[in-house]
């Protein structure tokens, strides 16, 4: 993109739609949903029906869903945090028990572990993908680890056989396979060799939160397993104990399943449109040698829930940090960390796990920066993020 093209996109197609680096709504809705929302609530006011229980549009979502992923059951539920919490009783940790999760990451997963007693295991990332890097992983496992437990992060699928391979070689003692619990929260349709992701871990989580990849009404999120015992667990987990063992209300609600089936439906159509915003994001910043652009590797068909790139290694902290704030400041655009390490960012978990450090990990949590992207990106916005992201880079560099 050259000088005199940029000056002149900045010019005449300045956006201030684009704010939030993970926008507010990650996907969008039609009449359809509003028209959904509406009918289930008029059919919900007959005094033999209301909105509950496991009603009809639970089970069809959950059948759907489950389909979609390639999985024997999915369980839906209230949110992916509700989810990995859920993940965790299912290992019925005990003290001292380990499970290894990525340290760039949501803190989510490793929250669940510490809210079931057990004790985090940071493992690092590769570099090109963000996605645990299954060798560092191997090399983490003691008797005690319990789980491996990746992120699928920012909308591109985890190696999760690299993973299953290792539970196989490294079996706890008394458990036998480790077993491998994937947070799939910002990565719904992601594509890993053929097939959509939540089908092969032993458990994947989901969300439908507002920002994600498809939503139900704001909050939202299921579980996908093709063990029935885990399965039978989840769900009484979800409605009191089914009488045999703890549980609680964890429950999507009806309207909110209604939804989702809509939105399903759409999920792939949404996952194009944001699929061809990049394609031709990636066009337009070719060239511009600071920024390392998403790499999206031959197995796997990327989401892109995030747009996640690097800055060189003599750029990390302070100049990346000036390229956000250029970027919101002078062009109203939304540039997020997505995310730095889980032990830097929530000193809750610094403290539960002092004395852990990542070297990579550090280093890529001061190097990365996510540039807002969204289906519903015109190209006029998105050639005006890039004339941003070009003026913007070339000014850090001049800064020197
Ligand atoms: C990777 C990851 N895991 C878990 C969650 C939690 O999802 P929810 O908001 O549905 O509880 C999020 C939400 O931001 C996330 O990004």
């Amino acid at each position: 993109m050259d000088r005199e093209r940029r000056q002149e996109i900045l010019r005449t197609q300045r956006t201030d739609r684009w704010r939030r680096g993970e926008p507010h709504i990650g996907g969008y809705y039609g009449e359809e949903e509003i028209d959904t929302v509406v009918q289930t609530i008029r059919d919900s006011m007959d005094p033999n029906e209301g909105f509950g229980f496991i009603c009809e549009e639970i089970e069809q979502f959950e059948q759907q869903f489950a389909a979609y992923c390639s999985a024997d059951e999915c369980v839906s539920i209230n949110g992916a945090g509700t989810g990995l919490d859920m993940a965790m009783m299912c290992l019925d940790l005990q003290p001292g028990d380990e499970v290894i999760v990525p340290a760039i990451n949501f803190p989510g997963a490793a929250l669940s572990v510490i809210g079931q007693g057990g004790q985090v295991v940071w493992c690092e990332v590769d570099p090109r993908t963000f996605q645990a890097d299954p060798e560092d992983v191997e090399r983490r496992i003691t008797p005690r680890t319990r789980a491996i437990y990746p992120v699928h992060m920012n909308g591109m699928a985890a190696p999760i056989d690299d993973y299953l391979e290792i539970a196989e070689l490294h079996p706890h003692p008394e458990h036998g396979p480790l077993k491998v619990i994937g947070d799939a929260a910002r990565s719904c349709g992601a594509g890993y060799k053929g097939q959509k992701i939540g089908g092969r871990a032993w458990m994947t989580v989901f969300s439908f939160h507002t920002m994600k990849l498809m939503t139900t009404l704001g909050e939202g999120g299921a579980v996908t397993t093709s063990d029935p015992d885990a399965a039978a667990r989840l769900r009484a987990i979800r409605q009191f104990g089914g009488g045999t063992q703890w549980g609680t209300n964890y429950k999507m609600t009806k309207v909110q399943a209604a939804v989702g089936l809509v939105q399903l439906a759409r999920l792939d159509t949404m996952l194009e449109e944001r699929r061809a915003v990049v394609a031709h994001r990636n066009e337009l910043l070719a060239g511009l040698e600071e920024l390392t652009l998403p790499y999206e590797p031959e197995d796997c068909r990327h989401t892109y829930y995030l747009y996640t790139c690097l800055v060189p290694e003599d750029w990390a902290g302070e100049k990346r940090d000036r390229i956000i704030q250029i970027m919101s400041e002078d062009y109203g655009v939304g540039v997020v960390v997505a995310n730095p390490p889980c032990y830097i960012s929530n000193k809750f978990l610094g403290r539960m796990t002092e004395g852990q450090r990542l070297p990579l990990s550090e280093e890529l949590g001061r190097r990365l920066m996510c540039v807002s992207v969204h289906p519903k990106m015109t190209t006029a916005d998105d050639e005006y993020i890039c004339a941003a992201l070009w003026e913007t880079v070339e000014r850090v560099r001049e800064e020197g």
